[in-house]
């Protein structure tokens, strides 16, 4: 059996400190996200919503113009263009809302080079494919179906304990795994493995992944030095805290639906 730790509020409290007197935008870390798509150009907003709203100073996106429009009507405030490769990035997300299977060359050119930094990259969705071999440190955040697919893809058997899966697939690939779910685990490299049952199954609705990878984002920007396994944790915590806020889940309701967007407009409240 796999020695499995629960992560707590207090736990997650260490990675959201209040901003310091000489703090300004960039120590507040910056969140470059390259996510969402002509199809999905949803993906990018909610992303980028969601990294603002777990106080990142600045956060840039890069990726097809339908998507960029999208993100700039919501948020102004974001940097949006392919300069944000080469500007000050403290952490990429990538993936969410985007299909390998219409990925251009172009595009694999761009997220291979990502991968091949040294800035922390979190991989969601139609990125994973790319995370084994990365040189990046990296967290994946896959849900079941696609944590399978992972298996098949190193030749791990699917359908197997799910810690156990995790601690190898994050063996296998030398990145930390974060599975969603209900019950959401973090496994890192060496074995270390979180539990984190901060949220409710009003989360089970389209989009709310798109939310994580934009708070993970927030959360490894803002803190350079931490474990990303802890780092995970934290984000997978307050995603899911958020989420109870949202829909009014208290001890005695068990709240309303939601969608994605409250979750990120739950952040704030979660976080404080
Ligand atoms: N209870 C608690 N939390 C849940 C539950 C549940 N029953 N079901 C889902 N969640 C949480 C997960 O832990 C995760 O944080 O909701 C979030 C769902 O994330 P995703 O599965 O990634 O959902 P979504 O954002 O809609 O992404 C789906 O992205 O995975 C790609 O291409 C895929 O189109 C798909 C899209
Ligand atoms: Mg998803």
């Amino acid at each position: 059996m796999v020695e499995v730790r629960e992560w707590t509020r207090s736990d997650t409290s260490r990675y959201f400190r209040a901003p310091a007197a000489e703090d300004d935008k960039y120590t507040r870390g910056v969140v470059a996200l390259r996510t969402g798509s002509a199809a999905y150009p949803g993906a990018a907003v909610l992303g980028v919503e969601a990294a603002w709203r777990t106080g990142a100073g600045f956060v840039r996106y890069v990726g097809e113009e339908r998507a960029a429009d999208a993100v700039l009507a919501r948020r102004p405030e974001t940097v949006v263009g392919a300069d944000a490769g080469r500007s000050r990035v403290d952490a990429w997300v990538i993936g969410s809302g985007t299909d390998p299977a219409l990925r251009t060359d172009a595009e694999s050119v761009a997220l291979r080079e990502i991968l091949a930094g040294s800035v922390p990259v979190v991989i969601d969705a139609g990125a994973l494919d790319l995370a084994p071999g990365a040189r990046a440190p990296f967290l994946i955040t896959p849900h079941a179906r696609e944590f399978a697919r992972l298996q098949e893809r190193l030749r791990l058997q699917p359908g197997g304990e799910r810690a156990e899966g995790a601690r190898q697939v994050a063996a296998n690939i030398g990145g930390t795994v974060l599975l969603k779910g209900a019950r959401t685990l973090v496994a890192a490299p060496d074995g270390t493995t979180f539990a984190i049952e901060a949220g409710t199954g009003w989360l089970a609705t389209a989009g709310t992944g798109d939310v994580l990878a934009g708070v993970l984002g927030a959360v490894t920007a803002a803190n350079p030095d931490a474990p990303l396994a802890e780092i995970a944790a934290a984000g997978a915590w307050v995603h899911g805290h958020a989420a109870r806020i949202a829909a009014d889940v208290t001890a005695g309701s068990p709240g309303h639906p939601i969608v994605a967007l409250d979750v990120a407009a739950a952040l704030p409240p979660a976080i404080a």
